[in-house]
Order: structure tokens, then C-alpha cells, then sequence
């Protein structure tokens, strides 16, 4: 069966050009001006805009973590993702301490098979590095998972420095990259010894306690143990100027180094955590939201290059789950909803706001991450022989976000009330019109997508 897209814009990373496009068996036939093809059904794009779908490299479902689960499991999780014009996630395996790498694969296979709506892949977290995990590097190379993640904080995940270390000199024998969360845990423990010994126990302590500088140092920490290793290396989910200056130094020196951030650090400011009552314990997430200043930092940063992708750290809890922080604000679950909204926000506040073109919003959603995550060219552009993921968005629609509306399983959404200037419309899955008029069509039609070496 034949589907032809008619007169859309078609974004890549370096052009938008009006262009028709052919889809065949899941696939992208043809990309040019004036197809004409009698057996396909012809679908009008005039006045909308065609991205290659959206890939989310950072999303956490199903996630035992903080003395609970995660709200959002692989069927909410990626329902929500699809309607948000994401087409591809890739979660992040985790090995509990103890557990074998092929037990937490199979783990998040049992997670995710035939219960996703957008194409799924895996990133493993090591949680607990010996020799026989250290072997098991090939078995998940060959499983197609080959990004890791590796945790500089939190007791159940974190890895010292000798083997950060080490995991990055074997990731180089075999041609791995690992994403690193980067925050200094000991001296955070300590600021937050303070705080409780103050009596400060409220959502306000959370960011005073997690300061950019903990985050800067572990960030340069990474660096030179990255530099040690030899190894390329990725910082996931970036907030600050600080850390950013430390990533500059380190790509001075020839090092080779990716960054990511996410939508909550460009859009939202330090401020939420002063909300009345326990109102701030909805943005608790690690690192915390910053400062104003590091929202224009990281915008010109994607302008730039110098920020790869966009990704959303969607990591969700409910109100009653963040009220188990209620009198100790070390308790309320890190995290924040966002796979649904990260493709409208990064268009209608991005790109309609003129902030960035539509080019580099191609390039940070869907390009770059396909690239550093080795699915490109299979994903991340429309281009013949590509899947034929793809992602409209009416410039012309209105929106406004609302917890009360939306598929991810939260009951609040931290960009409540947002006016959306152009949404996603509709969404192509391999092919498949999932997605109509923004509403979900058809579910469960994801499938697991086994990854190449990185080549951003
Ligand atoms: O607070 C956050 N970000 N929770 C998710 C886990 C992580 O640190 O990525
Ligand atoms: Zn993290
Ligand atoms: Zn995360």
C-alpha cells in the first residue's frame, strides 16, 4: 500500500524545502517535487510541516526507583509519546545491584514488548560494575543496546570514579558511549545534612542542595576521567552555564563530548520550587531547574551546536507519590512528567517564538539523537529507504496543556496552561497513521528497535 504526503514543508537538519512524499511498506520511497503515483491515497499537507518522528533518547518507564514505580509504565509512558510526535524512545534499562546485565534486558523486554505504540530501544544503566558485567558489555552490544548509563549520585545506582573509569576503557574496546549523570553525591549528602539540621524540609531545600556548582564539578570530574579513558562521552540532561563551561573546556582540549538537555531546563526556572504549599515538589527532578540566565545559555547552546539533543528525562509520579516527600523533601521521587509535550513545546515556544529554526529543532529531536544513538539513517530523517516515521505539526493549531487531557498517567502536567502555538497533527509509524487530528489511532503498533554504534 502506497501513501503519498502532498505539498508539506519537509524539515532535515540543513533545509526545509516543499516537497511531496512517498511511503511503501513501511518505508520512505521518494522525496521530491510533483510525485504523481495513482495507486497510493493522497493525503494534502499544504501549510504543514513534515519532521523526521521524534526521538526521546531519555525516558524512564516502569521504573522501580525511591520506594515506588514510576506512574507511567511502557503502555501509558509511550501512548503519550506518540500523540507528542515522539516515534522512537529509548529507556533506560536498569541493572538492580547484584543482577546480571541479561537479567535487567530481559526485565525491560518483559516491560516494553507488545505493550508500546512508538518504537522502542534501550540504553542499559550499570548499577553494579565487576568482571562478569564487564564481559557482559559484548552480549548487550550485540543485543543492539550500545549507550550506557552510569549514575555520579543516588545509593541504589552510584559508581565511583575508578569505575566510571573503567567501564569507559571497555565501552572503547567495543565501540560504546555512555551518558553520565553528573552531580557530586558526597557533598550534596552534606548540604542536605545542613538543611535538615535547620529544619528546612520543604521542596525549597531541593535545589539549594543539588547547586549548578555540584553539578559543574562532577561534570569536569567526567571529563578528565573521560580523557583518561580515552573515550567519548556523553552528558545527559544538562542545566547550567557551569557545566556547560566545563563541557567548552573539555572540546577545546579535542575531547569528544555530546550533550543533552531537556525542555524543563529551558523553560522552567528555579522559582517553582518557592510555589505555595507542596506545589514545588512537582518540579523536584536531579539536577534541579535552574536560573533564568542558564535558560538563555543553553537556548543559544542548541543555536550553537553546542547542545546535541533534546530529550525529556520523563520520569513520572503522581501528586500522592510526591507526597511521600511531604515532611523530608529527600523523600519525594525524583522526576517529571514530559513525553508528551516535549515536541509542542519545542515548537510553538522554539520555533514559533523564534528562538530556533526549524532546522535545528529537526536536528536536536530527531537527527542529532539518531546519530548519537546509532539508528540514523533507519530514523531520524525523511530521506528514501528511511523508515517512514514521521511527525506533522499544524502551525495554524491551537492548544493549551492540560493535566485533565493529557494520555501520560500524572494528574498534574508541569506546564499547565501553556498556550501552544502549532501542535502535532498527525503521526506516521513506520508507515501506519497512528496519530489523527492529535489523537491516538491505533496503540501498541511499537516495536524494538536493536541499535548500531554511535556516528554523530
Ligand atoms: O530526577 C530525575 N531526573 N529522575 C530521573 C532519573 C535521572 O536522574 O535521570
Ligand atoms: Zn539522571
Ligand atoms: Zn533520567
Amino acid at each position: 500500500m502506497k501513501t503519498l504526503l502532498k505539498n508539506g514543508l519537509v524539515v532535515s537538519g540543513e533545509e526545509t524545502r516543499k516537497a511531496d512524499v512517498l511511503l511503501e511498506d513501511g518505508k520512505i520511497l521518494w522525496v521530491k517535487s510533483e510525485i504523481a503515483c495513482d495507486e497510493a491515497t493522497v493525503i494534502d499537507m499544504t501549510g504543514k510541516i513534515l519532521f523526521p518522528g521524534f526521538i526521546d533518547a531519555h525516558t524512564h518507564f516502569d521504573l522501580e526507583v525511591a520506594n515506588t514505580v514510576t506512574a507511567d509504565d511502557f503502555e501509558t509512558g509511550t501512548r503519550a509519546a506518540i500523540v507528542g510526535g515522539t516515534t522512537l524512545i529509548i529507556d533506560f534499562a536498569t541493572q538492580n545491584k547484584g543482577e546480571t546485565l541479561k537479567e535487567a534486558l530481559a526485565n525491560w523486554h518483559k516491560k516494553a514488548d507488545d505493550k508500546s505504540s512508538c518504537d522502542y530501544a534501550f540504553h542499559m544503566a550499570i548499577s553494579d560494575w565487576n568482571p562478569n558485567v564487564s564481559r557482559e558489555i559484548d552480549d548487550m552490544m550485540a543485543a543492539g543496546v550500545t549507550t550506557f548509563k552510569l549514575y555520579m549520585t543516588y545509593p541504589a545506582m552510584i559508581l565511583n570514579d575508578g569505575e566510571i573509569y573503567q567501564v569507559l576503557k571497555r565501552l572503547v574496546e567495543v565501540g560504546g558511549i555512555a551518558g553520565v549523570h553528573c552531580e557530586n553525591a558526597p557533598l550534596i549528602d552534606a548540604l542536605i545534612a545542613e538543611h535538615k539540621a535547620k529544619g528546612n524540609l520543604g521542596p525549597s531545600a531541593h535545589p539549594t542542595s543539588r547547586p549548578d556548582d555540584m553539578e559543574a564539578e562532577a561534570v569536569h570530574r567526567l571529563m578528565v576521567i573521560a580523557k583518561e579513558a580515552d573515550s567519548p562521552i556523553i552528558v545527559v540532561h544538562l542545566t547550567n552555564e557551569k557545566a556547560l563551561n566545563e563541557i567548552r573546556t573539555a572540546r577545546a582540549k579535542g575531547q569528544k563530548v555530546y550533550a543533552e538537555t531537556c525542555p524543563q531546563y529551558l523553560l522552567l526556572d528555579d522559582s517553582v520550587y518557592e510555589k505555595p504549599g507542596f506545589e514545588g515538589a512537582k518540579y523536584v527532578c536531579s539536577p534541579p531547574v535552574r536560573k533564568k540566565h542558564d535558560q538563555e545559555v543553553l537556548w543559544k547552546a542548541i543555536v550553537d551546536g553546542e547542545v546535541n539533543t533534546m530529550s525529556t528525562d520523563h520520569c513520572s509520579f503522581t501528586t500522592q507519590q510526591k507526597a511521600m516527600g511531604k515532611d523530608d523533601f529527600t523523600k519525594i521521587p525524583n522526576g517529571m512528567p514530559g513525553v508528551e509535550t516535549r515536541g509542542n513545546l519545542i515548537y510553538s515556544e522554539g520555533v514559533a517564538k523564534k528562538r530556533i529554526t526549524l532546522e535545528t529543532a529537526c536536528r536536536v529531536l530527531s537527527e542529532n539523537p539518531a546519530k548519537l544513538y546509532g539508528v540514523y539513517p533507519q530514523k531520524g530523517c525523511i530521506a528514501p529507504g528511511s523508515d517512514a516515521d514521521i511527525t506533522i505539526i499544524d502551525p495554524k493549531k491551537r492548544k493549551v496543556i492540560r493535566a485533565s487531557e493529557q494520555l501520560q498517567n500524572v494528574d498534574y502536567a508541569p506546564f499547565e496552561g501553556v498556550e501552544l502555538e502549532g501542535c502535532v497533527d498527525q503521526v506516521f509509524l513506520r508507515g501506519q497513521l497512528v496519530v489523527e487530528d492529535g489523537k491516538l489511532l491505533k496503540e501498541k503498533q511499537g516495536q524494538y528497535i536493536h541499535r548500531g554504534k554511535s556516528n554523530l
